[in-house]
């Protein structure tokens, strides 16, 4: 629980939001913060498995839901590279948040912001000894269906595998 939530703390936090910006731990175009983050819970302990979203303000993870077969739709719908981890993080974009500022230049930068949150679990991995690998080769639907967004307005645009090396 708390390699998680050190995971979380240099991933994903939110830490003060001014004039209908929020300022995170990563840069976005404009401040604009299209991401959102979620977790499904492998091997954790302290922590039932299944799929939670996280809360930025306050910083806190939403159980969704867990079922009998949720570990296979997970490790299907990433073609079969669970291989075993305790966690994986699924970014979703909201294109919108950027695209009212930005218009079609938005993509580039939302693409980016997903590289910056990557990157963060990536050395926040490394500092205690985890392993994190970035998967971008996954089925779109079904990865967007796990986490119950509409493919359209909100769609999952990255995800990581990180376990105990
Ligand atoms: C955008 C992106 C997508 C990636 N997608 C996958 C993937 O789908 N499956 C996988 O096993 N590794 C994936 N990787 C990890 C790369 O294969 C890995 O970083 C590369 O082989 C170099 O290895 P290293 O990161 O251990 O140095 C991805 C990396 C990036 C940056």
């Amino acid at each position: 629980m708390d390699q998680l939530s050190y995971l979380f703390y240099e991933t994903s936090r939110l830490f003060y939001i001014e004039k209908g910006r929020s300022y995170r731990v990563y840069p976005t175009g404009g401040a604009t913060a299209s991401l959102e983050t979620y977790v499904y819970i492998n091997k954790v302990e302290g922590l039932k498995k299944g799929m939670y979203r996280y809360l930025p303000v306050p910083g806190d993870l939403m159980f969704m839901y867990n079922n009998l077969e949720l570990e296979d739709k997970v490790n299907k719908a990433i073609k079969r590279q669970l291989r075993g981890g305790a966690a994986v993080f699924f970014w979703t974009t909201i294109p919108y948040r950027t695209e009212h500022k930005y218009s079609f230049t938005s993509h580039k930068m939302i693409a980016m912001e997903a590289g910056h949150a990557c990157q963060n679990l990536s050395l926040a991995s490394e500092a205690i000894d985890f392993g994190c690998v970035a998967i971008s080769a996954y089925n779109q639907e079904q990865c967007d269906k796990l986490l119950k967004v509409d493919g359209e307005n909100e769609f999952c645009i990255y995800l990581a595998v990180v376990g105990k090396k």
